[in-house]
């Protein structure tokens, strides 16, 4: 599909073609099927019958007058080669950037300089390029102006001469030298032009923010970004340092849900409570896909800052502690990095004297009329539960009779639920070390990879996996 706008310099209102292939002429759609398409038109029929040939690709009535103005514009096609055409086209251009860029060094040429690289017309850079395009126009030369700077300029060799071309560079040179573009009067834009950057002020948003609280004042983003404090220079150092610095940030919203859900449960509000445990699940969703990020770094490029890492590691994170703390999975040993820290060490000891979120769990099992045994109930809470047949029993008759214990089973689920991303995390852990340090020592000394495998055998809430061999 064309338009002779472009192609032969119609301009405005020029009539469409279409050209389709001989051999498809007689199957094509027409994309718009108009009446003067139609096979048969003085048949008025409700649907569409493709008339043969190509004729059923008109679409609407032809403008006739229109048309007999290209007819005779295409005679001339007779007359001359169309090699030729192209010849003087590139030879006008050609000139035109001569004469331009001799008459105003200032404007940077757009189009290629190569001849046969371009079509036929020549733009120029310019930062003025819109109130300069004006000038030209008042003055008799019709170019065009597209954002943010280009001045365009067509040529048509058929009609167009060296002389005009020159007359049109001695003009623009006199425009862009003399400043003439600096006059108000070719400033002012019409709207095709104002390819304005969208600015959201226009609807309200709050752009002065001299005195008034901001995004980076309440997030103190400050303190935040100024925490990535690399000690050697190799680059992936940063990944390390914010994958871990992220890690710990959503652990401290998943302490915050746990304990919240936790009092929740202990008061018997349970749907709440079964909400903040969905959406700790979701957070140890989102740690593990972050460890797909971590896995772009290399043995290599990690070896480049390991040694500045000391004897740090995620081993000696507190929170990630409290949170196996909270869950029930109570190892005191573990305290024992946490020594010279007096404010962690007691924050730890603190969550030990809690009953863990399992426990409160078992609670509510007893107190929604299912038998847990007593010792379980009134057990030190500061050490780990230990999976318990009595518990298994409960949870069986629970998984039994869902809709006897509705609550009961879908917390028994949201455990279960919570339990498995955590799983996932500590699989997701061990294999991108692994695949980092291979068999090699942790920074924090234990045997690595040896020792975050025995993590896995970890059961927070074992009676609830026991229990499913036995459904
Ligand atoms: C290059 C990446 C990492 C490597 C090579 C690595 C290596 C290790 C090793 C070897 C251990 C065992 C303790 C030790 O001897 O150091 C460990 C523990 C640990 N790491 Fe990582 N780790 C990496 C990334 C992370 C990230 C991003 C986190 C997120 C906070 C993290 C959190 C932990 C935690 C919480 C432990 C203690 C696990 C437990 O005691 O069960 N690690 N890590």
């Amino acid at each position: 599909m064309g338009c002779t706008y472009k192609y032969l310099n119609g301009g405005p209102g020029a009539p469409a073609f279409i050209y389709v292939a001989d051999k498809h002429k007689d199957t094509a759609r027409p994309a718009l099927s108009g009446w003067m398409g139609h096979e048969a038109p003085f048949a008025f029929d409700l649907d569409f019958r493709a008339a043969p040939g190509i004729e059923r690709m008109r679409v609407g009535t032809p403008p006739i007058i229109a048309l007999s103005i290209l007819e005779a514009s295409l005679d001339i096609w007779d007359m001359v080669e169309m090699d030729a055409v192209r010849e003087r086209s590139i030879e006008l251009c050609d000139l035109f950037i001569d004469e331009v860029e001799r008459l105003c060094p200032q404007l940077q040429l757009g189009s290629p300089r190569e001849g046969k690289c371009r079509g036929s017309q020549v733009s120029f850079h310019f930062e003025n390029g819109y109130a300069a395009m004006q000038a030209l126009i008042a003055n008799g030369v019709i170019g065009d102006f597209r954002a943010p700077d280009m001045m365009r300029f067509g040529f048509t060799p058929l009609y167009t001469d060296h002389d005009d071309v020159r007359g049109a560079a001695a003009i623009l040179g006199t425009i862009i030298n003399d400043k003439v573009w600096d006059d108000p009067k070719y400033q002012k834009k019409v709207k095709s032009y104002m390819i304005k950057p969208y600015d959201p002020s226009d609807e309200g948003a709050q752009m002065s923010f001299d005195g008034r609280m901001s995004y980076g004042d309440y997030l103190q983003i400050d303190t935040i970004l100024n925490t990535q404090q690399p000690l050697s220079t190799a680059h992936d150092e940063m990944l390390f340092i914010i994958q871990h610095q992220t890690s710990e940030l959503w652990m401290k919203l998943a302490v915050h849900e746990l304990h919240a859900a936790r009092a929740a449960m202990q008061e018997n509000r349970l749907e709440p409570a079964f909400k903040m445990l969905a959406r700790v699940a979701r957070i140890f969703e989102q740690l593990n896909n972050a460890w797909d990020v971590l896995r772009t770094m290399t043995p290599s490029e990690y070896t480049e800052f390991r040694e500045t890492l000391g004897q740090s590691s995620g081993f000696q994170s507190y929170q990630y502690r409290q949170i196996e703390y909270i869950l029930g999975n109570r190892n005191k040993s573990m305290l024992k990095p946490h020594a010279h820290r007096e404010d962690i060490h007691a924050l730890l000891k603190q969550e030990l004297e809690m009953p863990s979120l399992y426990d409160v769990a078992l609670q509510l099992v007893r107190a929604n009329g299912v038998d847990i045994p007593t010792a379980i109930l009134e057990r030190d809470v500061r050490d780990t539960h230990q999976a318990d047949d009595g518990v298994e029993a409960a949870w069986a008759k629970i998984y039994n009779a869902p809709e006897k214990y509705w609550v009961l089973y879908q917390l028994a689920e949201k455990l279960v639920d919570f339990e498995d991303y955590f799983r996932r995390w500590r699989f997701n852990h061990v294999t991108t070390v692994e695949r980092i340090i291979g068999f090699k020592r942790g920074t924090g000394g234990t045997g690595g990879v040896s020792y975050l495998r025995r993590m896995l055998d970890v059961e927070l809430f074992p009676e609830l996996w026991h229990v499913r061999t036995q459904l």
